[in-house]
């Protein structure tokens, strides 16, 4: 299969100095790229700034801004068997960017407007035979939200996590998943490592794909 995936953050730029960001580390995404490679399939990956070594034997893109993200994940999923979507993409960007150093004597108030909800966008461009999957960062009502995110979004399954928890998720090597499905099926994933739950990501995929 061919496979596009999105990991870690985006920067959304406010001036040549500052920018607003989140605390994704790109671990997770990155462990589907490494299972999506081990079980032979192309890899593309579409990273937002990391700290991580890049996996060998795929192709990344590099980008910042969800704008950017959102034109890579467009233009690079044609002819893609599956699309997952695990970017903690910013929400909001700054209305205007600043090319000079905003001074603190300005006392200035940023504006923010909604950025483009790639995942939300994806379903028409990719056709109803793409495998969609979409990540859902919840903090409560984990099931509800997740569920509303998938059918909202046209996801075949959502994973989600509880991202108030601070010995998983966000940095973190492990992570603690719930996999609900367009089926109404439901897979919890304990405690364990994000390759392990990357593993079971890709081999969800492989099913739905030989389906
Ligand atoms: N997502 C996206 N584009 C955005 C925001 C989110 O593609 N602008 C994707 C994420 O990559 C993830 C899914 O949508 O796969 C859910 O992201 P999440 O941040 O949990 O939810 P939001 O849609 O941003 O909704 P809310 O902020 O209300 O929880």
């Amino acid at each position: 299969m061919k496979i596009l995936i999105t990991a870690g953050p985006t920067r959304e730029s406010i001036d040549p100095v500052r920018y607003l960001t989140n605390r994704s580390s790109g671990k997770m995404g990155y462990a589907i790229a490494q299972s999506a490679i081990n079980q032979n399939h192309e890899v593309i990956l579409v990273s937002g700034p990391v700290s991580l070594e890049p996996p060998n034997d795929c192709k990344i893109i590099n980008i910042e801004s969800a704008d950017q993200m959102y034109k890579e994940v467009q233009s690079n999923s044609k002819g893609c068997d599956a699309v997952i979507m695990v970017a903690a993409v910013a929400d909001y960007t700054p209305a205007v960017y600043y090319k000079e150093k905003i001074k603190k004597a300005d006392d200035r108030e940023i504006r923010l407007v909604r950025t483009k909800d790639i995942l939300g966008s994806m379903r028409e461009s990719f056709g109803y035979n793409g495998i969609l999957v979409g990540f859902a960062a919840e903090t409560n009502e984990l099931r509800e939200n997740a569920i509303g995110k998938m059918q909202q979004k046209g996801c075949n399954f959502i994973v989600s996590n509880d991202v108030s928890r601070n010995d998983i998720g966000f940095g973190s090597d492990q992570n603690e998943v719930t996999i609900f499905d367009e089926n109404g099926a439901q897979q919890h994933i304990d405690k364990s490592s994000k390759n392990l739950i990357a593993d079971a990501i890709i081999e969800k995929i492989e099913t739905i794909y030989g389906e």
